[in-house]
């Protein structure tokens, strides 16, 4: 069975994006281990830092997108005949074992889901829209990855900022959670309050099957030097203070113009640049990882 991870954070912008593709990619290229990547954020950052705009153009006119494993559960369709095994694209960026499986820029339509839940639940003797919705949310991504669970070591969910639909549902299908973080007084704030909510989705399905959801680790995306670096330090005390060692990597992202130049070439940068001081930390962070993991 594989471990499945989701990367997220409520605040945009901190890295989870680039995160997930290179943790994917060292885990895949210098780990020999098999990984998916899935994008579930309507920016499609994760599948344009692993695949060409215009082969993600050819596949999605052929609609080979999450969004049709998405309508599948939503509102099956007894003619659609594609599996997850046929949209996923295996070894991307020429890494053996690194598949994706790619997003898309309109995922769901939250209208339809609504309607449709709320027939169900009319349907139903006892009217429980939030049993059925509470239901719903937690299969809606069980039910697209459990037919490759056995054939990967690592499935890796991009969530999108916020706290959306999929987001509650890439959790609670989720074996651990990832928080990238940038050490700001708001992105802690944040780190907190997204924790509250993981909370709240462990008690609403308490009842029915206990989530098996345990944080990962917070990772830090470090600017160095400059006037930046002493208020940064003192922001990490705080870190310190707030957050357990268990909780948090020991491993710290630096800002680096190689991670950022990357996206352009659409090749994470442990792969265009490997000896970069960015690339070196994600390979470390995978490291630091795996043996937490104990793999
Ligand atoms: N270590 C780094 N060094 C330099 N640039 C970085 C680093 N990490 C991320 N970036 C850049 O910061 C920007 C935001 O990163 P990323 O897209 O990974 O964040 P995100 O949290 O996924 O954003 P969103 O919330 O919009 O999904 C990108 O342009 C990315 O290239
Ligand atoms: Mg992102």
């Amino acid at each position: 069975m594989s471990i499945v991870i989701s990367t997220v954070n409520m605040k945009g912008g901190v890295g989870k994006t680039t995160l997930t593709v290179n943790l994917a990619t060292s885990l895949a290229k210098y780990y020999q281990k098999k990984v998916l990547v899935l994008d579930l954020d309507s920016q499609i950052s994760a599948t344009l830092s692993l695949f060409q705009p215009h082969e993600f153009a050819k596949i999605r006119k052929k609609n080979r997108t999450l969004t049709y494993l998405l309508d599948e559960v939503i509102e099956p369709n007894p003619y659609s005949k594609l599996t997850i095994q046929d949209i996923i694209v295996p070894s991307v960026c020429g890494v053996e074992g690194l598949d994706l499986l790619p997003g898309d820029i309109e995922l769901y339509d939250e209208y339809i889901i609504s309607k449709k839940l709320h027939q169900q639940s009319l349907e139903q003797e006892e009217f429980d829209f939030e049993a059925i919705w509470d239901r719903f949310e937690r299969v809606l991504l069980k039910k697209i990855i459990d037919p490759v669970r056995d054939s990967y070591d690592f499935i890796i969910m991009d969530c999108s900022p916020g706290y959306n639909l999929l987001t509650r549902s890439a959790i609670a299908a989720s074996d651990y959670y990832i928080l990238p973080a940038r050490p700001e007084p708001l992105s802690i704030v944040g780190i907190q309050l997204l924790q509250r909510r993981i909370e709240k989705l462990r008690e609403r399905h308490q009842n029915t099957e206990a989530l098996n959801l345990n944080l990962l680790g917070i990772v830090f995306i470090l600017s160095s030097g400059g006037l930046f670096s002493r208020y940064y330090s003192q922001v990490m005390k705080r870190v310190e203070e707030d957050f357990t060692p268990e909780q948090r990597f020991k491993t710290t992202i630096p800002m680096d113009v190689n991670v950022a130049k990357a996206v352009d070439l659409f090749t994470p940068v442990v792969l265009c640049a490997p000896t970069s001081s960015g690339a070196k930390e994600f390979v470390r962070l995978t490291q630091e990882i795996l043996a937490k993991l104990g793999r």
